[in-house]
């Protein structure tokens, strides 16, 4: 089941075509997806590292500054260093500049140091961004180095035929993660990190149990263990294989498209509100939003009203909706990833946000 998922999910991002065939393996989550990315992105550029450990070079890697914090996971548990990990500036669209990715690049090779990892990011965590990839393979090739992308939210947009144009050309990278348990509604935890250069999992991630546990006999090509850097797995891959029999691509099209539809009309309804306020474009399924009573507020005020606002919804027993910042400004951030979810609760919870702000903001 885990290898025809791998293989189903390797079609759709591109890595397997006529030409090559794409490989994986299922992981605990987008955190664990995107730090196998990144010990791809290390052996690619220092393969000793694996047996010596590190020498004296720095290894640099850079992410936008909207990326998720598991790339500072990753830095850390790698041995690169958070400090290492350079979080790259975004346009105001929220996707990473290719000319700062440049800029920054150049400054670390000035210093002597080794550039090894982009990881750009398809559907930022607070804005859903997606990350230009076919520019920033251009940047990658001419430094030599390893484009991951991390899908952990927006990859299942590659189900819809009208909206996958936001992951143009992911099939140039050289990994990338996938979260079952985001927008596919698959039970926690389900995830995968796939890579389009056959062998590199096992060269990165394998080594020690041949003595009692891989077997060269004629199950061997099933056991994925030494792809992978954990020694026992859950069987993630039966609910992933359940949901995705049950609904097959289509269904997963028809919630990405629905959900689209959904956020477009929440958008729609946010910009005819008076009180209400984007504070940040929507390409995606992120919908960021201020409650605003009157202009005379600053955004430190409306920053303690807003957080206010989430948490008395969050004890009222309706939806619960969380907060994030997004430059300087902080604001309500809903996520739509539930394809049952329906305009009248969309309005209900817009309306209870009126309401609950208004009460908080009359109590000063
Ligand atoms: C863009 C992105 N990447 C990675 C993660 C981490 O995923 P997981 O919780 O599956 O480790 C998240 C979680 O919200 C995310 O939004």
């Amino acid at each position: 089941m885990e290898q025809e998922l791998i293989n189903q999910w390797n079609r759709l991002v591109g890595f397997t075509s006529a030409s090559q065939t794409g490989d994986g393996v299922m992981v605990s989550g987008g955190s664990q997806a995107n730090l196998i990315g990144m010990m791809m992105a290390r052996h690619h550029a220092c393969p000793d590292i694996k047996t010596n450990g590190f020498g004296h070079q720095k290894l640099i890697a850079f992410v936008s500054d909207q990326a998720h914090y598991s790339g500072q996971k990753a830095a850390n548990v790698l041995g690169i260093g958070v400090d290492n990990l350079i979080a790259v500036a975004s346009d105001s669209d929220g996707r990473m500049c290719p000319s700062a990715l440049i800029e920054a690049i150049e400054q670390s090779i000035e210093k002597g140091h080794k550039p090894f990892y982009i990881g750009l990011t398809a559907g930022t965590t607070v804005l859903g961004a997606f990350d230009p990839v076919p520019q920033c393979r251009v940047i990658a090739d001419q430094y030599n180095l390893w484009l991951h992308i991390d899908g952990a939210w927006g990859a299942p947009v590659l189900f819809s035929q009208q909206h996958k144009h936001l992951l143009k050309g992911c099939e140039l990278a050289d990994s990338f993660s996938w979260d079952a348990h985001k927008l596919m509604n698959v039970p926690i935890t389900a995830a995968v990190i796939l890579t389009r250069h056959q062998g590199m999992l096992e060269q990165t991630c394998g080594g020690g149990g041949g003595d009692y546990l891989f077997h060269n006999d004629e199950n061997a090509a099933h056991n994925l263990g030494q792809k992978s850097i954990q020694c026992g797995r859950r069987a993630d891959a039966l609910k992933v294989w359940l949901s995705w029999k049950a609904i097959g691509n289509t269904g997963f099209e028809d919630k990405v498209d629905q959900l689209q539809i959904l956020k477009d009309g929440c958008v729609e309804a946010i910009e005819n509100s008076p009180q209400l306020h984007m504070i940040g474009p929507a390409p995606y399924l992120n919908v960021l939003f201020q409650y605003r009573p009157s202009a005379d507020l600053n955004e430190v005020q409306l920053r303690e009203l807003n957080i206010a606002l989430c948490k008395a919804m969050q004890t009222q027993g309706g939806a619960f909706v969380d907060y994030a910042k997004y430059q300087g400004k902080t604001g309500i951030r809903l996520i739509l990833a539930n394809s049952d979810t329906q305009v009248s609760d969309i309005n209900r919870l817009l309306d209870n946000c009126i309401k609950t702000g208004a009460t908080l903001a009359n109590q000063g």
